[in-house]
């Protein structure tokens, strides 16, 4: 069987702390205590009720904070006041503003999509949150669109591909809602991870490989490859994921000369299923319902849904991002991966610091990442 190299070993090694930081957060003395947390039941997730979004109560606070740094990560809230689109400030921003003391949503990020021309069209001004809607049938079936922009499965990811990893929250809002379906789905993986780490020590360890997985978005203004650990210590040494399960363009690949690796990869990706033991899923089913959730240790996914003919029928998502740091409250579209810089150091080339800043996009002739800025 392959082994690892000396420059493997010393990377992966950063899985102790990992473990050790997991366990803390979860109020968890050892690994030995960890249940099997692939038999606990998938959970139907119910909403906060917010009587008045610009009042948000501090029992209201408290119970969205409790779900997002809950075992689910997620605070799912549904507000009785929306108010009409196209309102600014947007409900969500409003919300977490209210909120920057309990969730981490200090640093929100402006999206170049936000002020795109179609979501202009479409919804008036820019309100400051990036618009999620069905594209299909906009230029003919043959134009190009993310998967996000259809009716489709979206299958389980983190958001912010090229971001390298510093989308630590994000808020998901619905502006209108579909006739049927949308159900959005969630699963804890850094908490999960820790199952792992307790039955196949050799599998969890793999998960820290530096090429352990590969995504690509091969097309667009967005083309991107990043190769990452799916477990890692961020640049603050907190424990983060990075996982996304292949979806429309996205082109997902594990390295398969690795038994252990093998292994982990179908335990990953056997609970990144929609409903999967152990994860949570919601409907945002109305106006006014929406989510705060916790990017950096979840992964989400979405199922397909149905339009009606009328515009209040057909879905809408706002959607805004919160970064690790106000310094990544910019735009960058770049392959590496913010790691703990003793890690990084290892592999300067993959994560070093010219990896993580500017511009670059994929080139599917040369097959490899380009910087342009
Ligand atoms: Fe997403």
């Amino acid at each position: 069987m392959m082994r690892l190299d000396e420059r493997e070993k010393s990377f992966v090694a950063q899985k102790e702390l990992f473990i050790s930081r997991v366990l803390a957060e979860i109020g968890v003395s050892s690994l030995e205590e960890i249940p099997d947390q692939t038999k606990i039941e998938t959970r139907a997730l119910l909403p906060v009720v917010i009587r008045d979004y610009k009042n948000l109560r501090s029992e209201e606070a408290e119970q969205l904070s409790h779900g997002y740094w809950g075992n689910y990560g997620v605070a799912p809230f549904l507000i009785l006041n929306p108010p009409s689109m196209g309102t600014t400030p947007h409900p969500l921003l409003e919300l977490a503003e209210q909120l920057k003391s309990h969730i981490p949503l200090k640093y929100p990020v402006e999206h170049p999509m936000e002020g795109h021309q179609e979501a202009i069209k479409r919804f008036g001004s820019p309100d400051g949150t990036l618009k999620i809607y069905n594209l299909d049938g906009k230029d003919g079936l043959n134009s190009y669109k993310e998967i996000a922009e259809t009716t489709e499965n979206f299958e389980s990811h983190n958001d912010g591909l090229g971001y390298a990893g510093a989308v630590e929250a994000f808020c998901l809002y619905a502006d209108s809602a579909p006739l049927a379906g949308g159900y959005t789905y969630f699963q804890n993986i850094v908490r999960l991870s820790l199952a792992l780490a307790k039955s196949d020590p050799e599998a969890f360890e793999a998960l820290f490989l530096p090429d352990a997985i590969s995504a690509l978005r091969p097309r667009g203004k967005g083309a991107i490859k990043v190769e990452a650990p799916v477990l890692f210590l961020n640049e603050f040494g907190a424990p983060q994921c990075f996982l996304r399960v292949s979806s429309g363009e996205y082109l997902i690949t594990w390295r398969d000369n690795y038994e252990p690796l093998v292994r982990a990869s179908a335990f990953i990706n056997y609970l990144a299923r929609p409903f999967a033991p152990a994860s949570s899923f919601l409907n945002l089913n109305r106006p006014g319902s929406g989510c705060f959730a916790r990017n950096g240790w979840l992964v989400h996914g979405r199922t397909s849904f149905i339009n009606g003919d009328q515009s209040n029928d057909c879905r809408v998502l706002a959607r805004k991002w919160f970064m690790t740091s106000e310094r990544h409250a910019n735009y960058k579209h770049v392959p590496g991966m913010h790691i703990l810089a003793e890690f990084a150091e290892i592999y300067p080339e993959r994560f070093g610091p010219e990896m993580v800043v500017g511009d670059w996009n994929y080139d599917p002739k040369s097959g490899i990442n380009i910087r342009h800025a």
